[in-house]
């Protein structure tokens, strides 16, 4: 199972070594704080205190990296060392000092880019495009790797169905299959073709599982979902990331039906390691262990951690329950002992694969500096941009804005570099980025600007003054970038009364408006869907989301990133999605079907929206069996007077199963660059395997039968045929 290297040092080291193995801390802030760190960031979080006087403080502060505990290997990696210099510093009181010399492992939140930080990755995966989910990713793993750093806490791939939860923004939205895919690509571009080098990260895939589907939408609730739910729409991405090769996993927060992931050996062992056959490490939440006594399941941090290295937890993340408790467990129980062994025994592989015992400062020979927020990566930070931004209305082609067009860019979301990053870009910095208003002054160095948009002020007078001789108002509007991410769900997701406001009394002066989105969820926002001549979803887009918006707008870009969650028409909607069951009141004229009285029962833009400023025509959907695949094609014209690439999605319908099926369900999808004018045919083999589904007693059945197949633009804009299935 291990090299005889692991072996050797597992013969060697003491129970406290071994243990050791599996502590991972985070670096101390000792600073001259009069609250602890952890309300200190609270209170960054909830406003009391700006981001500057964090940040003050946090240049005041000095960091204890429990050197002691190293020298006597005590601690096996650290989660948050960000620089090379602290890293092999470090690294070398480990490597030289300690009993057996094992080198450190060092972990880090590098989700959307480390110092170069990118879209969001619900905006990118809004790109449908593997091969730029990998690049990015390669990006951000060699920039991770100049600052010392092993370990990447990604990709997170939790379907998420409801947009109350502050989390969707981390992941690729609702869809089982890109969710999937777009985690495989990023496992890919994190890990490449070996871990023993000076560009490249393991990855940890998260949150394992299901992390995505807490009861209300409320962040760290419970789950609760049939096995049958839970192996066809939540299991399957983490599943496609060990397949690509992840090196590690981290179970989640949450309870799945009663058991705490973090103490599931039904999850981490019989599944995991036994059905899936993973290898890797399993990395705890960020002090999950100790929490399974606030789940009721461990009476103490003791049992705490009994329970979870008996389920399969290796990796302690902060929460001290393996260090305080699981020396004196070993020497009592022997299985405890062999546990450990096994938990230690993996970490150990794992450094080994990422070469730490060879070169244990292994870093590239290139600078810090002349990697991090490079030209070429600043490049790429600009194209995932680019097609991350989904055009979602744009009456009578306002947008791209004509050439002179007197504008006028209203609201601070326009204007504040910092809230580019997004919710989770740890290594990232607000001052790299670049602002809607950076980017359009360098159009127009004098185009007027206005806050007073997010913030009562007294008087609209500077708004008047900053819109008057103008044809377009660019608003900005949306979501600061705390208000998504991690503890972020939200009962409301409409947009504040005071934003509505603005947006009407700009409307009411009779200008044209474009409402730039700035958000980290889709919002229910049908008052600008209404009423705005065009809205550029915008999310979080990196330091380069300045630049790409301004190449959207000024026409050098013609968008193409189509939605990959659903946005609401009202929060009372939630959780909405497209591959929902039809139930048996699918809707209709009478009174007596699947609705809501106070509310449409439509979504305000559906899965797979996203307008180009060229248009498209489908036609000539045809489908056939071929052996076990289907075969798809359909023809795509291009029927504007500009070029583009158009995202063709085909989705399938079985029309009767034993058990409800999806009215739709995302069988495959492709991007595909049409010039003006040109027609073309595209075809695609549909796997019958992936029309399975798990039956009553959880067995995986692919029936025969009648299959509808769609083929179009989004999930409602489609052509459909049908076929009959032999099997
Ligand atoms: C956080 C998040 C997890 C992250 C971890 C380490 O609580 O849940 O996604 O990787 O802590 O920072």
């Amino acid at each position: 199972m291990f090299s005889e290297r692991v072996q050797s040092l597992l013969s060697q080291m003491s129970f406290a070594e071994k243990v050791g193995q599996l502590r991972q801390c985070g670096p101390s802030l000792v600073g001259a704080f009069e609250v602890p760190f952890g309300e200190l960031l609270d209170m960054m979080f909830d406003g009391r205190i700006s981001e500057a006087e964090f940040g003050r403080l946090m240049a005041t502060s000095s960091q204890d990296y429990r050197e002691d505990e190293i020298r006597a290997g005590l601690i096996g990696s650290f989660n948050g060392v960000g620089n090379r210099e602290t890293a092999l510093r470090l690294q070398k009181l480990a490597v030289e000092e300690s009993p057996h010399r094992i080198p450190l492992l060092f972990g880090y939140d590098i989700i959307h880019g480390f110092r170069t930080v990118t879209p969001i990755p619900l905006a990118e995966s809004c790109a449908w495009d593997q091969e730029l989910w990998q690049r990015t990713a390669c990006m951000a793993a060699c920039e991770g790797r100049s600052a010392g750093i092993h370990l990447t806490f990604a990709p997170m791939v939790d379907v998420a169905k409801d947009a109350r939860w502050g989390r969707v923004s981390e992941g690729a939205g609702e869809d089982t299959l890109l969710q999937a895919l777009h985690g495989a690509a990023k496992v890919r571009g994190f890990q490449g073709d070996s871990l023993n080098r000076p560009d490249t990260l393991a990855a940890c895939v998260k949150h394992f599982a299901a992390y995505g589907a807490p009861e209300a939408g409320k962040d760290y609730n419970r789950v609760d979902m049939s096995p049958q739910r839970l192996y066809e729409e939540y299991l399957p991405p983490y599943e496609a990331c060990i397949e690509a090769g992840a090196r590690a996993i981290m179970p989640a927060f949450n309870e799945i039906n009663g058991v705490p992931c973090s103490s599931s050996p039904r999850l981490l062992r019989s599944l995991l390691r036994e059905e899936w056959g993973f290898t890797g490490v399993t990395v705890s939440d960020a002090n999950a262990i100790a929490e399974l006594v606030n789940h009721g399941v461990a009476a103490d941090k003791a049992a705490a951690a009994y329970l979870a290295l008996q389920a399969g937890m290796d990796i302690d993340m902060t929460s001290e329950s393996y260090h305080e408790e699981l020396v004196g467990l070993a020497v009592t129980d022997p299985v405890t002992a062999r546990l450990l062994d096994e938990a230690a025994g993996r970490v150990l592989a794992l450094k080994e694969e990422l070469g730490l015992f060879a070169n244990p400062y292994l870093v590239p020979e290139q600078s810090e500096a002349d990697i991090l927020l490079s030209a070429e990566n600043r490049a790429l930070a600009r194209e995932a941009a680019q097609k991350s931004i989904v055009l979602l209305k744009n009456d009578d082609g306002i947008l791209p804005l004509a050439k002179g067009a007197r504008v006028a860019l209203l609201g601070e979301l326009g204007a504040d570099r910092g809230e580019m990053t997004g919710a989770w870009a740890i290594g990232g910095r607000g001052d790299d980025c670049v602002s809607l208003l950076d980017a359009m002054q360098e159009e127009e160095p004098d185009v007027r600007y206005c806050s007073g948009i997010m913030e009562e002020v007294q008087d609209l007078a500077s708004i008047d003054e900053a819109i008057q001789e103008t044809d377009v108002v660019i608003l900005a509007l949306g979501e600061m970038k705390n208000q998504s991410g991690e503890a972020a769900s939200r009962a409301d997701i409409t947009l504040p009364a005071l934003q509505i406001e603005r947006f009407r009394y700009v409307k009411a002066q009779g200008k044209k408006v474009v409402v730039v989105l700035f958000n980290g969820r889709p919002l229910a926002i049908p008052e600008l869907a209404a009423e705005a001549d065009a809205i550029v979803e915008a999310w979080h887009l990196g330091v380069e989301a300045g630049h790409a918006l301004a190449d959207v707008l000024f026409g050098r870009v013609n968008p193409s990133a189509k939605l990959t969650t659903t946005f609401p028409s009202s929060t009372g909607q939630c959780p909405i999605y497209y591959a929902h069951t039809s139930t048996g009141r699918p809707g209709g004229r009478s009174k007596f079907t699947s609705k809501y009285l106070d509310t449409p029962l439509e979504p305000l833009y559906c899965f797979g929206h996203g307008l180009s400023y060229t248009t498209y025509r489908y036609a000539n959907l045809q489908a056939a069996q071929q052996g076990n695949d289907i075969l798809v094609s359909v023809d795509i014209e291009n029927t504007g007077d500009r070029d583009g690439e158009e995202i063709v999605q085909v989705y399938v319908r079985q029309l009767t199963a034993a058990r409800t099926r999806p009215v739709k369900k995302l069988a495959d999808f492709t991007k595909l660059f049409i010039a003006a004018g040109v027609q073309k045919r595209c075809n695609f083999v549909i796997p019958a395997e992936k029309l399975g589904y798990y039956d009553e007693e959880l067995n995986f059945v692919v029936e025969a039968g009648e299959y509808r197949i769609f083929a179009g633009t989004s999930v409602e804009n489609v052509l459909a045929t049908d076929i009959e299935l032999q099997i």
